[in-house]
């Protein structure tokens, strides 16, 4: 066994953020297995390509064959599964990929996992991980008070989480039947560089860069608990290479604000660094649109076992992390075009309007 570690999904946001947090903290090879779909892109791994400690593996994890191929040329010590379908909007007018690559997709590389492990010596198998990296929307939606903590019953409101939730079961499912050593995580909402721009921080800032009515679903008024992403990186590996098998961690920022709030913040970042020509406020570009179907009301994070078993707390306030991200998109306008290209145009996702998959 190698001191090499497998993350899917890292030509994605989190997964590259894991990947380049291990290149510069770590010892490990990292095995990049990602498929590349829209929001997977080779503009966002361009600076770990020449690494000599990444290796790059464009293979669908609903390619089981591929996948076995994978854990017998580099025998790895850990996998973080990363790859996902994301977006909550995309999977109310889609489902069928969310089904097939984080439910048959985790199963996938569950077997593969399983097959590999069985193949170790005792030393080995000790040693083995597999991390399965979830959201913080399995548990449903929360009230105007308390906290997701990792007992919280399940109750997925949206496909997305739907299909999230049913691979965190079947991860679980692994650990009880098989013995598979799996570690879980299911985080709230991430932010900051390499965010593909459909999510609503990228869309802020495009808008407004674009003098465009900045969408705010509903009243504006559902709360998210920010994280930014490197602070989950380190989280991550830190669940990873020192969580309890069997366990699962919820990690989050504790940094609740409503989205009327983030747009707000982020506002006034770019009202300093990008005024408007008219020198009106951006501001004045909010637009209430259509509510998301089944919007979940709030998500607020209770991380105190991560912080309390592994030592592990964020280090960005979301002030400085969100002057960190619009600085981030500023400077990369050109990383926004090249990921956009024919893939996204920049409209309304997610209206439910009756067509089926
Ligand atoms: O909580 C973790 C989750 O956070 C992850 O599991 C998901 O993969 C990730 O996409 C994110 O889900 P959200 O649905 O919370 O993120 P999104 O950026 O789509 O939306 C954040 C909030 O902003 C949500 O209440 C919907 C609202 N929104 C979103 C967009 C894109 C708007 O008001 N306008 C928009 O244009």
């Amino acid at each position: 066994m190698n001191n090499t570690v497998f993350v899917t999904g890292a030509a994605g946001f989190i997964g590259s953020a894991v990947a380049r947090h291990l290149l510069a903290e770590h010892d490990d090879t990292v095995v990049n297995i990602d498929c590349l779909t829209y929001a997977g892109n080779r503009a966002t791994i361009e600076n770990e390509l020449n690494h000599a400690r990444y290796v790059f593996e464009q293979v669908d994890i609903r390619d089981r064959a591929a996948l076995d191929r994978l854990f017998a040329q580099y025998q790895p010590r850990a996998i973080m599964h990363l790859a996902a379908e994301s977006h909550v909007d995309r999977s109310i007018d889609g489902p069928r990929d969310f089904i097939d690559t984080n439910i048959i997709g985790t199963y996938n590389l569950l077997e593969a996992a399983r097959q590999y492990y069985l193949g170790l010596d005792e030393n080995d198998q000790s040693r083995f991980r597999f991390h399965h990296v979830s959201t913080d929307e399995v548990f449903g939606s929360l009230g105007d008070e308390g906290l997701f903590t990792e007992d919280s019953p399940y109750e997925p409101s949206s496909p997305y989480s739907a299909s999230k939730a049913a691979s965190d079961h079947l991860v679980r499912a692994w650990f009880e039947t098989y013995g598979l050593p799996v570690v879980l995580s299911n985080c709230s909402n991430n932010y900051g560089p390499y965010q593909y721009p459909e999510k609503l921080l990228p869309v802020i800032i495009s808008k407004v860069l674009r003098g465009e009515a900045i969408p705010v679903y509903g009243s504006g008024k559902n709360v998210r608990d920010w994280l930014y992403v490197d602070d989950h990186a380190r989280a991550l590996v830190c669940i990873m290479n020192t969580g309890r098998k069997g366990r699962s961690y919820n990690v989050g920022g504790n940094e609740e604000r409503n989205n009327l709030e983030v747009v707000e913040a982020v506002c006034a970042i770019l009202d300093e660094l990008r005024p408007s020509a008219d020198g009106k406020p951006h501001l004045e570009l909010i637009k209430h649109v259509a509510d998301r179907p089944g919007h979940d009301h709030r998500y607020a994070i209770d991380a105190s076992r991560i912080r309390d078993e592994l030592g592990w707390e964020p280090q960005e306030s979301f002030d400085s992390g969100m002057r960190k991200t619009v600085e981030w998109y500023l400077d990369h306008q050109d990383w926004v075009s090249r990921v956009l290209e024919g893939s996204y145009d920049g409209g309304r996702l997610g209206t439910a309007t009756g067509k089926t998959s």
